[in-house]
């Protein structure tokens, strides 16, 4: 069984608290039970939960009936770096754990984002396959990478339904994103938005791969609802919307706010950037689970420019 009572892990951050929302439009307020090591905000279906604590997660399986997981509690690419045993603890021994508890309980879906931070420099550049050179510099991609791996052997060993998808950098407005590498996209909307300049902490070439949000829903759901015996890979699909550079970005912008500037001073966050590719190839997503996108560049920042006018006020990210 599957989708009656859905546990989301990670549920207060960036992807969490669409993900909420959007599953419980679906499927019924009453089957998301959102969880998060930190509690904010007005939802009383939130519940505490620690992904490194095992007990907990046991009880809270138990006490819920839980039968499925989106499990979305981790440590991201740049807060990995300034401390890494956090992000190992996380995002490795967390996944760990909640596989274990899985494998307990009988849970019918386990569904586990990945990233682009599995990618290195030794990845090719552009156009990249699933199936390549996968040396990450940190210890983020390491752990997507292991999670990924210990997706397939779980299921191959405990047959445990295991499905995720790399996602690329995500743009979106409605919660501050938690320490990535692609956040200079999401800051530089809002300070063009609100008239001011920006600092951007990337050069002005790094292209990268991204998607809209309400992208990474549509296609995280339909992910987990495709038919198990169409996939032939299962934790690892490339997706990516588009990709674009931090100046073509700011050129973008400039069609809506003619006076804004932009100046490139690059962080130990570059580092990163250079060692992810430019591209995907998102075709095995597109044959497997008919991975389809709605929003291109253009659309994606119109809308997020729209929609910020409209609710300014959102914090950025400290
Ligand atoms: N946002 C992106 O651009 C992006 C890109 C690729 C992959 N992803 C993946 O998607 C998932 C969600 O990412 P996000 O952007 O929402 O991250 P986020 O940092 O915004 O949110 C992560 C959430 O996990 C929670 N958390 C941290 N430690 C925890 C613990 N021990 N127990 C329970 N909760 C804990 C945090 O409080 C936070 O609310 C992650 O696996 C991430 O690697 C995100």
């Amino acid at each position: 069984m599957t989708f009656q009572k859905i546990l989301i892990t990670g549920a207060g951050g960036q992807i969490g608290s669409e993900m909420v929302p959007f599953l419980s439009e679906i499927f019924g307020r009453d089957r998301v039970i959102p969880s998060d090591i930190r509690i904010e905000g007005e939802d009383d279906r939130f519940i505490h939960l620690d992904v490194t604590d095992r007990d907990s997660l046991d009880l809270a399986i138990e006490k819920y009936g839980i039968d499925t997981i989106f499990h979305l509690a981790a440590i991201l690419s740049a807060s990995g770096e300034k401390n890494p045993e956090l992000a190992y603890k996380v995002n490795i021994d967390g996944l760990h754990n909640i596989l274990l508890a899985a494998v307990k309980h009988k849970i019918g879906l386990v569904m586990v984002p990945s990233s682009i931070g599995v990618f290195g420099p030794e990845t090719p550049r552009e156009d990249v396959p699933i199936e390549t050179v996968t040396r990450p510099v940190t210890i983020y991609g390491v752990s997507k990478l292991i999670a990924e791996q210990l997706g397939y052997y779980y299921h191959r060993r405990y047959e445990l339904d295991v499905r995720g998808l790399r996602f690329p950098g995500l743009i979106s407005y409605k919660t501050p994103p938690g320490g990535g590498t692609t956040d200079y996209s999401i800051e530089m909307i809002f300070e063009a938005v609100k008239g001011n300049q920006y600092k951007c902490f990337l050069r002005e070439d790094s292209k990268l791969p991204m998607m809209y949000m309400p992208d990474a829903l549509k296609s995280f759901l339909r992910l987990a609802e495709a038919d198990s015996s169409k996939l032939i890979h299962r934790t690892d699909f490339n997706v990516s919307s588009f990709s674009m550079t931090p100046k073509q970005l700011e050129i973008e912008l400039k069609k809506y706010f003619p006076y804004f500037k932009v100046e490139y001073v690059p962080d130990f966050r570059q580092e990163i950037a250079d060692s992810w590719p430019g591209s995907l190839d998102s075709s095995a997503a597109v044959r497997e689970w008919n991975f389809s996108p709605d929003y291109d560049f253009s659309k994606t920042v119109a809308d997020m420019v729209q929609n910020l006018k409209l609710k300014p006020g959102v914090p950025l990210p400290s």
